[in-house]
């Protein structure tokens, strides 16, 4: 037999391991997987290491979605939830992400989907407050300053609300925002990452292009195009799409990336820093209650919001635009929640 000390340490290894296995588990839903960012999300999912549990769910086709990615030979599970199994699909959830309800079509505003998104997002949000309080929830759909706080009030009534685990994903305006200015400026775009804050439509879009090496020396009318552009890439999109949606498969690289930038932050790494549409104190003296600025993520979703550092002339200008809008879409959704009760 093993002598004390040898016992004691093997003991120890097996605690380790074990608790190393139990930390490790990181189970993902993704509510509106059988749509066009829900398929690609779920895909780029599936190569995240730091899932181990993929769970997929939509009204509409997540079965064969996830019987289709669960072939990839990478080492996390994956289920499909039929309509009437969302609160399944939910069970023991670190982080869910929300690209479920309808996009954009041409000449459409992120508001015109208000009407439609508005109730979907709030019935996922109440089976999420009643299944899986604690998890980290990453909300897609449009619009995202409206939605998120259709997210908050319903966890408000429920008596789960924890700020620091809301999230509106900006993530595809940071993306956009890298891109072009790359196109721009031929750097690559790992080395052009550009602080975008305010919230995710049109004007309350607001890129902080003096705060990055390659940004900060573009000026006069190739700055106005610049910001522009990542204020309205969208519509590119939707544009180009004529008719069959906005932007999917960027939309799900974005939404895979800060999913992980979550997983992250939970697992405990340090300095996982990314703007994120949350709960802020940045401008609350000014009724606007939710604002994107770069947060660090960590154990408990939210650890940090960072402020907004040196602005120019130029971004005071474009910070003073958004504001009035955000704060009408942030009393949208919360009159929603409280009108509908
Ligand atoms: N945050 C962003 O940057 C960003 C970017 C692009 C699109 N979006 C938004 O993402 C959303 C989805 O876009 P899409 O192109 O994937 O649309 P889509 O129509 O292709 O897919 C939406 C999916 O949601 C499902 N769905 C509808 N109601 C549901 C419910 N109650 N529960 C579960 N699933 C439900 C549908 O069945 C469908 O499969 C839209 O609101 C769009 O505006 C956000």
């Amino acid at each position: 037999m093993f002598s004390r000390p040898v016992a004691r340490a093997a003991l120890a290894a097996q605690k380790r391991a074990f608790s190393s296995t139990v930390r490790a588990s990181e189970k993902v839903a993704v509510l509106g997987a059988g749509g066009g960012i829900g398929q690609p999300l779920s895909l780029l999912l599936k190569l995240d290491p730091h899932v181990t549990s993929l769970s997929l769910y939509d009204i509409r086709g997540a079965p064969g979605v996830a019987a289709d990615v669960s072939h990839i030979d990478t080492p996390s599970t994956v289920k499909g939830y039929a309509a009437d199994q969302l609160d399944a699909a939910l069970e023991g959830a670190k982080v869910i992400v929300i690209p479920a309800g309808v996009p954009r079509k041409p000449g459409m505003t992120r508001d015109d989907l208000f009407n439609t998104n508005a109730s979907i997002v709030r019935d996922l949000a109440a089976a999420i407050a009643r299944v899986s309080p604690e998890a980290c929830v990453c909300v897609i759909s449009n619009p995202v300053n409206s939605t998120v706080p259709i997210v908050a009030e319903t966890f408000k009534k429920a008596g789960v609300y924890d700020p620091r685990r809301v999230f509106g994903v900006t993530t595809l305006d940071v993306v956009r925002a890298a891109r072009f200015l790359s196109e721009i400026t031929s750097a690559d775009p790992k080395d052009a990452v550009v602080t975008v804050v305010g919230g995710h439509s049109g004007a309350t879009i607001v890129p902080l292009l003096s705060q990055t090496q390659y940004g900060k020396g573009v000026a006069g009318e190739t700055y106005e195009k610049i910001v522009h552009r990542i204020q309205f890439g969208g519509d590119e999109v939707v544009k180009a799409k004529d008719g069959a949606g906005s932007a999917t498969l960027s939309m799900a690289y974005a939404g895979a990336k800060f999913a992980n930038a979550v997983l992250r932050g939970l697992k405990g790494e340090a300095g996982v820093v990314t703007p994120t549409f949350v709960k802020s104190p940045l401008f609350a003296d000014q009724g606007v209650e939710y604002f994107s600025s770069n947060v660090e993520l960590g154990p408990n979703g939210v650890e940090k919001i960072h402020p907004l550092g040196p602005l120019t002339a130029e971004e005071e200008k474009l910070l003073a635009a958004c504001l009035p809008d955000l704060k009408k879409n942030i009393e949208k959704g919360v009159q929603f929640v409280n009108q509908t009760a």
